[in-house]
């Protein structure tokens, strides 16, 4: 049986390593011969790029793959998992779920076409070995349901810091980092094609390192590709966030003033049970030196409410975090246990729900304050927007972002996507700018 001709229908879940990681997928496929569709119904092989991160995420996709039974007594349709959750479960994912022909971890993407190929001969598959090399430097992304205007570029892989509460490290295996020659390649080659913003992706990016190179040294050369290419990047860790990068972010104006810095807690006795390895207070001398560097910058976070021990106290530090540092926006979680980690091994998981639910709505609703009132300091400011497309909500007007990643919503007039153009801000909402091309 052969590849060829095939139709293979992917979807994703989880971050957006995981969405870097399908355009490769998807590159590897079209090469054995296979052609992406857009539904089901059209496909011979059903890719589902999973997430393991919290209980829900692993739920929702053991959801949809009972959902996708029903297509499969229809006809011959075979279904693969692939990603964190593939990683994470190995082959008993095939016993739990009947359905499923093959598994294939992060790390096993090359061997995908051989996979399929024995599939469809009949076997089922587990590939879950991780390497400590992968990094898929030669292998040119088909970018998917993009705007042809930004698109992500993965750096580095894995992760090694064992945050205690976390998976990634046993669903991405060691760290490492991806030759720096086919990342300047890869982002000029999207500059020539038309696209005007790259972000730089790794679980810790301020650990890559390519021989002699550093993760700044290498931002500035995708920055030096052309001023009319915005770069960006996710996800810094607080302990290794360098004056050396926040000096390179300030020297470039197309180097985008927007940093996510995961707090995960406000408490320095948090923060150590879940081996963050920094306290509150050298998190908060961080910010100020990215307040003294880059006066303009946005901060963004994750927090986690409700981890092992946690007490009022430490709930209580972490709203003081968000009131002294003030977010533009946050990404905010309940606790969830998750199998094999440290905290799993060792601590106990002994926060209520209804508390961590308490807690985690506590924080929610101070953030919407926060960023409402940062977005109302926006209002008069004109800022260079990239056009991105059009408004959900009218056919009249555009969006697009500014370099603190905010979005900001005008008329139409005759701009158009993926065109530079100066925007005041006139209004604002918590999660959006309104405001008028001038
Ligand atoms: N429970 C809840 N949130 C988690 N995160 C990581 N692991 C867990 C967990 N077990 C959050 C962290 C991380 C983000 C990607 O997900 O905040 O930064
Ligand atoms: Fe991304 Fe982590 Fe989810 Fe894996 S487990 S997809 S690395 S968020």
């Amino acid at each position: 049986m052969e590849l060829k001709g095939r139709k293979i229908y992917i979807e994703t879940y989880g971050c957006q390593m995981n969405f870097a990681d399908s355009e490769v997928i998807t590159s590897i496929l079209k090469e054995a011969g296979c052609e992406r569709c857009e539904r089901v119904e059209e496909s011979d092989y059903v890719l589902i790029n999973t997430c393991a991160i919290r209980d829900n995420a692993e739920q929702r996709i053991h959801r949809r793959l009972r959902d996708l039974r029903a297509e499969q007594q229809r006809r011959r349709m075979y279904v693969g998992v692939l990603g964190c959750m593939a990683e994470r479960l190995k082959q008993r994912l095939m016993v739990e779920e009947e359905n499923v022909s093959f598994v294939v971890g992060p790390d096993g993407y090359r061997r995908l076409p051989e996979i399929m190929t024995r599939v469809a001969e009949g076997t089922k598959v587990a590939e879950t070995e991780l390497s400590e090399s992968e990094t898929y430097s030669d292998i040119v992304p088909v970018r998917l349901d993009g705007n042809g205007i930004s698109a992500y570029i993965s750096i580095m892989r894995g992760c090694q810091n064992f945050c205690a509460y976390c998976v990634v490290p046993y669903t991405r295996g060691r760290e490492r980092s991806r030759d720096a020659e086919s990342i300047v390649n890869e982002a000029r080659g999207l500059f020539e094609a038309g696209y005007k913003e790259v972000t730089l992706l790794g679980q810790n990016v301020n650990s890559y390192r390519w021989g002699d190179v550093t993760f700044a040294q290498l931002m500035a050369r995708v920055a030096e590709i052309s001023p009319e290419l915005r770069v960006r990047f996710a996800t810094s860790h607080p302990k290794d966030l360098s004056d050396e990068l926040l000096a390179t972010m300030a020297r470039y104006g197309n180097i985008c003033k927007c940093i996510h810095l995961p707090l995960q807690s406000g408490s320095s006795r948090m923060l150590k049970l879940m081996n963050r390895r920094y306290t509150a207070e050298w998190y908060m001398d961080r910010i100020e030196a990215i307040r003294r560097y880059m006066p303009d910058c946005s901060i963004t976070t994750d927090v986690i409410a409700g981890f092992c021990g946690e007490e009022e106290e430490d709930h209580k530090a972490t709203l003081e975090m968000f009131r002294r540092v003030g977010y533009d926006y946050a990404y905010m979680f309940k606790f969830s246990m998750r199998p094999d980690t440290y905290a799993e091994k060792h601590l106990r998981d002994d926060v209520p729900d209804e508390v961590k639910g308490r807690r985690l709505e506590e924080i929610i609703k101070l953030q919407g304050e926060i960023a409402l009132e940062n977005n109302r300091r926006e209002v008069g400011k004109t800022y260079e927007v990239l056009v991105e497309g059009t408004s959900h909500r009218s056919k009249e007007q555009l969006f697009g972002r500014n370099s603190q990643n905010k979005v900001i919503v005008f008329d139409r007039k005759d701009a158009k996507e993926g065109e530079y153009v100066k925007v005041r801000v006139t209004d604002c909402t918590a999660a959006t700018l309104i405001g008028v091309l001038v």
